[in-house]
């Protein structure tokens, strides 16, 4: 792992971007078992360093708990963590020093001023006492919190508390930073900023990034490989677009004619290179194998059947497509387990 130099890295505005390829996390048959509910089933991966890595599942897939394996806060039932090139577990310090972890559930201190809560957080990762303040100011800066800095946190709103969080996390300036569903919750604005600054840290600062989310966009958005996770296994893992051109075996055309007669479903299903025809408004989506040949055919038709064409497209394939083929998870059902989630401080492992 590369050295870095401590005081070099903030602001990260002025940051260099250091290419490397190491390896900064890899889970070897990670495994946890609770009684008789296997939560995490054995998973293999590595993430390489500077890279935007991301975890996306359902509610209960196992995502909080192969976080809490990786960053030495659930001892594994099988298997072994490996973060910055050290042992979670034989050697825990050496690995905690270069990790950050914003974890589901807020570690803030409710009491204490924003400041204070940096301040205390500096001097539990040990950075050294001249160099606190510095550190403590140059991140409320970065996270636009600068004028709270003497509010008590129990007075900030959620988003606000995130950034607070995250900024926490990254006191003792951590080479990797795990992010724990870092946006749930919070209103599209918060989230953006939120998102911009991890991109950002990713980008300017060469910080490898973790993060679980089970928002689909966010990972499509954010990360450049995705492993889906669903039942404590991991289902798939590649990067956004192969996991979407996987998912679809077939190109969807969307045609807007001007006017839709009666039956045009059956007759467009009819002919050979259509495999299925749904209707959304207006709009006819056409699955078919290949678009560059089938657009023509479609304009045939619509010749034929005196139709004029008032749109067409090729719509491309999304990680929705991939994430319910390969979780059986509808984006409706995501959101009914979201608003059955159990609210509460962390657990135990
Ligand atoms: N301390 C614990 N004791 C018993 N079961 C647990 C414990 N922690 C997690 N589990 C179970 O393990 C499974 C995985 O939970 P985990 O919290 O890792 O999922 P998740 O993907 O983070 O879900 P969410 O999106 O709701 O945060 C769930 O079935 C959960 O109920
Ligand atoms: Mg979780």
């Amino acid at each position: 792992m590369k050295k870095r130099n401590e005081a070099a890295r903030f602001p990260i505005l002025n940051a260099k971007k250091v290419i490397c390829l190491d390896t900064a996390i890899k889970a070897l048959e990670l495994t946890k078992r609770y009684d008789d509910k296997l939560a995490v089933d054995n998973i293999d991966f590595e993430v390489m360093e500077g890279e935007f890595f991301g975890m996306l599942g359902p509610n209960g897939a196992g995502k909080t708990t192969t976080i809490r394996m990786l960053t030495g806060l659930t001892k594994p039932t099988k298997g072994k963590a490996i973060v910055a090139r050290y042992d979670v577990y034989r050697e825990s310090s050496e690995a905690k020093r270069r990790l950050g972890l914003v974890p589901e559930i807020s570690n803030l201190y409710n009491e204490l001023t924003a400041w204070d809560n940096l301040m205390f957080m500096a001097e539990l990762y040990q950075v050294p006492k001249s160099e606190r303040a510095k550190r403590a100011r140059e991140l409320l800066e970065l996270f636009d919190l600068y004028d709270r800095y003497k509010q008590r946190v129990m007075k900030f709103s959620k988003g606000l508390k995130r950034r607070l969080t995250i900024a926490l996390a990254l006191v003792h300036s951590p080479e990797i930073l795990f992010l724990d569903e870092p946006t749930a919750g919070l209103d599209v604005q918060s989230s953006r900023m939120i998102r911009t600054l991890i991109k950002r840290l990713n980008k300017e600062e060469n910080t490898t990034i973790f993060l679980t989310t089970h928002y689909i966009e966010e990972a499509d958005e954010l990360c450049q490989r995705v492993a889906i996770i669903n039942k404590g296994r991991i289902v798939a893992l590649d990067n956004p677009e192969k996991l979407k051109i996987a998912a679809r075996g077939e190109s969807v055309i969307e045609v807007t004619f001007d006017k839709i007669p009666n039956r045009i479903e059956d007759e467009l299903m009819h002919m050979d290179y259509i495999g299925n025809v749904t209707r959304h408004g207006d709009k006819l989506r056409l699955f078919i194998e290949d678009p560059s040949e089938d657009i023509l055919s479609i304009a045939n038709f619509a010749q034929m059947k005196g139709l004029k064409i008032i749109s067409i497209n090729t719509l491309k394939p999304t990680l929705e497509e991939a994430f319910i083929e390969l979780t059986g998870l509808s984006p409706i059902m995501i959101e009914r387990l979201e608003q059955m989630k159990p609210k509460g401080r962390g657990r135990s492992g």
